[in-house]
């Protein structure tokens, strides 16, 4: 009988172990200690990393729904909200999205997107995914929304929704949410906020600024791995779920059975949690009460502040207006004559450290500098700052 395996059968003897420039598949996995300054995943701290390595217990053992009670009290805390639906979608901000826009529209819903970067625009292409009427208010990336905006599109539609993005990490743009959120009220809108990169790192108050659908991420300012979505609804919000015409379209997604996973005397199986990440949550949700969210979001606001002092000597130049900068994310205009790629290469390869760079019409004119979580500290402003003198 013949030694090689069937045809299209993946033959694993074709590797040689540590040979050529990058290790076999057979060799043990080994990534760079990278300094995380980019737009997210933030460096994570070891306390996260051993919880992630706790024996596995069984998705619906009594002592995993414990679990998942504690991450729930936990996130409402960091949302500051009382919202009874509060929980964690098992995958990432763009699922925590979805899950707001499809559990909350029906085809033929009007929905008004406001977009200002990345994500706004993203919030759209899924409301229009939806089957919604999308009236788009946008602004120059860099740049916010204007109450004033909003103000005028409301005179030319009737949305059941108002997304708009909290902060925009393609821009580097903090929103301003409350006027937004009373024009919303105003025009008996839900109000619908992207938090990826805001939550636990500025405040966000969820209930006393009127917000009826909010998702996070974990990577960010959470300084959780990648992966999982902290969501939450108001009763409005659930009203409006439950009286929906019709199924939402994806079954995944659709609260009105996932809802039963994470709450109740009685839990459902709905699909099987990623287990290791909820303990990596858990525990991440845990440090930054620790600290305190006022603690929290003034580290990230002196780190900021404690940056720009020295990109500013450097010559770089902020790109939005003092006022509107995101504490956890500063994009920043190159100096003239400075190459993006070659130097962010540099800085990876011969600092480990990672800097983004600009997305869209932004590209190879800007950086994005994040100091998010357990990466905003003066460690790494200091870290990134001396590696940018001796580099450029
Ligand atoms: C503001 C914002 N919204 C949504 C997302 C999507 O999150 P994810 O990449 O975790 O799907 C991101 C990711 O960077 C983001 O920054």
């Amino acid at each position: 009988m013949s030694n090689n395996p069937p045809p299209g059968i993946f033959d694993l003897r074709q590797y040689k172990v540590e040979e050529g420039d990058r290790p076999s598949p057979l060799s043990e996995c080994h990534t760079s200690r990278r300094v995380l300054m980019g737009p997210g995943p933030s460096d994570v701290h070891h306390r996260v990393l051993q919880a992630m390595s706790t024996p596995l217990v069984g998705h619906l053992d009594p002592e995993f729904l414990d679990i998942m009670d504690d991450i729930k009290q936990m996130v409402q805390a960091c949302f500051q909200t009382q919202n009874e639906l509060t929980f964690v979608v098992s995958a990432p901000g763009s699922a925590g999205m979805e899950t707001c826009l499809v559990n909350l529209l029906e085809p033929g819903d009007e929905a008004l997107v406001c977009s200002h970067g990345v994500f706004g625009g993203r919030l759209a292409d899924i409301a229009e995914r939806c089957g919604a009427k999308v009236t788009k208010v946008e602004a120059k990336w860099g740049e916010h929304i204007e109450p004033a905006q909003v103000r005028e599109a409301l005179t030319k539609c009737k949305p059941k929704i108002i997304a708009i993005v909290h902060a925009e990490t393609s821009t580097g743009v903090l929103q301003p949410l409350q006027e937004i959120s009373e024009l919303a009220k105003e025009a008996g809108a839900l109000l619908v906020v992207d938090a990826v990169t805001s939550f636990c790192g500025t405040d966000l108050r969820v209930d006393d600024w009127g917000i009826d659908a909010i998702y996070s991420g974990s990577q960010k300012c959470l300084s959780a791995p990648p992966g999982l979505s902290p969501v939450s609804f108001s009763s409005k919000a659930v009203e409006v779920m439950e009286n929906r015409k019709t199924k939402v379209q994806s079954w995944f997604l659709d609260l009105s059975m996932v809802r039963n996973y994470w709450s109740g005397a009685k839990r459902a199986y709905h699909h099987t949690a990623p287990v290791s990440a909820m303990f990596a949550m858990r525990e991440a949700l845990r440090i930054v009460l620790e600290e305190g969210l006022e603690n929290r979001f003034r580290r990230h606001e002196v780190n900021h502040l404690l940056l720009k002092e020295g990109l500013e000597a450097l010559g770089f130049k902020f790109l939005v207006k003092d006022g509107y900068r995101l504490p956890m994310l500063n994009s920043v205009i190159l100096p003239d004559g400075v190459d993006d790629a070659a130097v962010r290469t540099k800085l990876l390869e011969n600092y480990n450290i990672e800097v983004g760079g600009g997305l869209g019409d932004l590209a190879g004119k800007i950086w994005r500098v994040g100091l998010m979580g357990e990466s905003s500290s003066a460690n790494h402003v200091n870290m990134l700052l001396s590696a940018l003198k001796s580099t450029l």
